[in-house]
């Protein structure tokens, strides 16, 4: 097995994210001041935030529990909710609200049945939506992960979604 392999598996056992999550907060000396980095990188390390892992870190940097869950709720990009494999953006910026954004929304609830925020239960996509992804002269647009779909008609998106296993 790869050095590379094993290292990932590490990072995937629990003890070895909160070790790593550890060491994150030392190299920020555990200060108030580094809290937002800080939780940027447990949300890489554990994918979303769980109360647990906001216990965790207010515990090791010696904060109220309040203050970090404070600054999580505050924040649209930190989530207290596993995310699916695949993040659907919807783009609901001037251009592409006018041109039917709330109708991809609409087909997205009835073909994936979760909203705005959630997650699939076979933790397949999480849908959230953005204020303007770049693509205003083809609105609507969509992007689903780091892949922009332009001018998407809300009949053809379970076209675009079977891109995605
Ligand atoms: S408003 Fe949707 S891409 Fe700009």
């Amino acid at each position: 097995m790869s050095q590379a392999v094993l290292c990932e598996e590490k990072v995937k056992s629990p003890e070895a994210q909160y070790d790593l999550l550890t060491e994150v907060m030392d190299r920020y000396n555990r200060n108030e001041k580094n809290l937002i980095q800080i939780l940027h990188y447990a949300q890489s390390i554990f994918g979303f935030l769980s109360s647990d892992t906001q216990r965790f870190i207010a515990e090791k940097m010696d904060l109220p529990l309040s203050r970090v869950s404070g600054v999580v709720s505050f924040y649209s990009f930190f989530s207290t909710m596993p995310k699916g494999r695949h993040t659907i953006s919807i783009c609901l910026g001037t251009a592409c609200y006018v041109r039917g954004g709330k109708k991809i929304i609409e087909k997205l609830n009835e073909l994936l049945g979760i909203d705005v925020g959630e997650t699939t239960l076979d933790r397949r996509f999480s849908m959230e939506i953005k204020r303007c992804i770049g693509a205003c002269g083809l609105a609507p647009a969509i992007s689903i992960d780091n892949n922009v779909h332009k001018r998407v008609n809300p009949n053809r998106i379970k076209n675009i979604l079977e891109l995605y296993e």
